[in-house]
C-alpha cells in the first residue's frame, strides 16, 4: 500500500502497541475506576486521534467515555497558525468530569494550548492532555502535558491517523513521507 511514498518507518505497529499499553497503564493509575464524578471522558481530536483514542480506550482497564472535538487551525497543511475555529463541538456538557484530551500529535503546541484553554472554561473536574507523538518544538511552549508517547524528530510524518491530504491515515505505522509527494501535489 502506498508504495513508494513511504521514504522510512519512523515507529513500528508492535512500537505502537507496547506504548498505548504502557500509557494506558500510567493513565489508570491517576483515575479511580468508581469516580463520583462518572466515567473517564476521553475527549478525541478528529481526525488524527482516532485510532489512538480507540486502541487507548480498550487499553484502559478503567471504564471510558468518548467524545470528540473537530478544530481547524489556519495556516497551510503542514504547519499550524494559533487560530483555531471549531469545525464539531462536544456533544455533552463535560462541566464536573474528569476530562483526558487524546492527540496525536503536538507540534508548535499551539492548537492544544487553545484547546486547553477553551475547554478548561467549561468547568471539568480535571482536564489532563495524552498526546502520542510530539516534536521538538513543543518542548518550548510550557504545556501541562502529563503523557507523552514518542518525542520524535522535527519531520512530517503521516500513519496512524495521521496524513497528508487526508491520505496515510490507515497506515499502521509511523513513517516519514518522500519528498517527491509533496512536490507532486505542488
Ligand atoms: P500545533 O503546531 O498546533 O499542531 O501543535 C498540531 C497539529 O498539526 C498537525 N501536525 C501534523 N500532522 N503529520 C501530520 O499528519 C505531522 O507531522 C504533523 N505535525 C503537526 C496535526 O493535526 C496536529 O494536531
Ligand atoms: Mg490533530
Amino acid at each position: 500500500m502506498y508504495e513508494g511514498d513511504i521514504a522510512s518507518v519512523l515507529i513500528t505497529e508492535d512500537q505502537i502497541q507496547a506504548k498505548v499499553a504502557e500509557l494506558a497503564d500510567d493513565i489508570a493509575k491517576r483515575y479511580p475506576v468508581d469516580a463520583p464524578e462518572g466515567d473517564l471522558l476521553l475527549v478525541g481530536v478528529l481526525k488524527g486521534a482516532i485510532f489512538f483514542m480507540t486502541d487507548l480506550a480498550r487499553a484502559l482497564p478503567i471504564p471510558t467515555q468518548l467524545e470528540f472535538m473537530a478544530v481547524s487551525s489556519y495556516g497551510s497543511s503542514t504547519s499550524s497558525s494559533g487560530v483555531v475555529r471549531i469545525l464539531k463541538d462536544l456533544d455533552k456538557d463535560i462541566a464536573g468530569r474528569h476530562v483526558l484530551i487524546v492527540e496525536d500529535i503536538i507540534d508548535s503546541g499551539l492548537t492544544l494550548s487553545w484547546l486547553m484553554r477553551n475547554l478548561s472554561s467549561r468547568n471539568p473536574a480535571s482536564l489532563q492532555v495524552v498526546a502520542l507523538l510530539r516534536k521538538p518544538d513543543a518542548v518550548k511552549t510550557e504545556l501541562d502535558v502529563a503523557n507523552v508517547g514518542f518525542d520524535i524528530p522535527n519531520e512530517f510524518v503521516v500513519g496512524y491517523g495521521l496524513d497528508y491530504a487526508e491520505r496515510y491515515r490507515d497506515l499502521r505505522y509511523i513513517g516519514t513521507l518522500d519528498p517527491a509527494v509533496y512536490s507532486d501535489q505542488s
